[in-house]
């Protein structure tokens, strides 16, 4: 079982079109998935089309207690579940900060559900907090959506010395360019400088700017369902293909 986050520190670079893409390939070739949504904004449970899981307040979702495994919630797909997020995880936190040794609770909550997934797959909010830490250290791959724009250029930078200061594993952190805009200089040159800077640290995959990912919140379904042949559909899946890989999914025995 791996446990592959979607993260960014910066808002509205492609988290959840990622995750919710991600989780759908994913299941597609055949791996029970289940995509825990961490932010309260509840995005990802959206585009599933399933609702929030009011009775999982922030301490029953870290005190391994059965109402996480009771929220837990079938999709339309074969293979995917779904933890809906609540506004509670807005507190995730705060609750975090009075526990001892806050980051690796996370690991240890979702320890009650890794027996019955292959993968399991994080949306988290654009935040550099106790969660987030919680997050590295329970995911074994963090893949971190990074627009070649140089604000977001900028954050990732910020993100890769946060990891060296804090002896986290930078090898876990594996970035893909989102939003791409070939047409555009600024990106060209973002990305390329990005990948001589950081070599291997980028997927080979882009996610184009694509107005098929932005019809998802009215189709409420993964573009990889809706449209499988479009230029969208085909990045995520090539996205996936790299990711199985990186993530060492396809070494894995399945044993968690
Ligand atoms: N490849 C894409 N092409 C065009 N629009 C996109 C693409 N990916 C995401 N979007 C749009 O950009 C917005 C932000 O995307 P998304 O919600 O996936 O980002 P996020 O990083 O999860 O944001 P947040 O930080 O708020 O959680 C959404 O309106 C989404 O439809
Ligand atoms: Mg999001």
């Amino acid at each position: 079982m791996k446990i592959i986050a979607c993260y960014s520190n910066k808002g509205g670079v492609g988290k959840t079109a990622t995750a919710v893409n991600l989780a759908h390939a994913l299941a597609a070739s055949g791996r029970r998935v289940l995509l825990c949504d961490l932010d309260p904004q509840g995005a990802s449970s959206f585009y599933f089309r399933v609702k929030p899981s009011r009775k999982l307040s922030e301490a029953r979702f870290f005190d391994g207690d059965e109402k996480m495994v009771e929220s837990i919630r079938a999709s339309d797909y074969e293979n995917l579940d779904i933890l809906p997020a609540n506004m509670a995880f807005r507190n995730f936190d705060v609750f975090l900060s009075q526990m001892k040794q806050p980051r690796s609770r996370l690991k240890k909550a979702l320890a009650a559900v890794r027996a019955d997934y292959e993968v399991i797959l994080l949306d988290c909010p654009p935040s550099l907090s106790t969660l987030s830490e919680a997050v590295f250290r329970a995911a074994d791959a963090i893949l971190v959506p990074v627009i070649p724009t140089t604000l977001s250029q900028r954050t990732f930078e910020q993100l890769l010395a946060f990891f060296a200061e804090n002896d986290l594993p930078t090898d876990r952190l594996h970035a893909m360019f989102s939003m791409v805009q070939t047409t555009k200089r600024l990106h060209a040159d973002t990305m390329a400088e990005l990948q001589g800077a950081c070599p291997d640290r980028f997927l080979t995959a882009r996610i184009p700017f694509a107005t098929d990912v932005e019809r998802m919140g009215i189709d409420r379904a993964p573009v990889t369902a809706t449209l499988p042949n479009s230029a969208a559909a085909r990045a995520y899946r090539a996205v996936c293909a790299e990711v199985v890989v990186r993530a060492g999914l396809d070494r894995d025995t399945g044993t968690a």
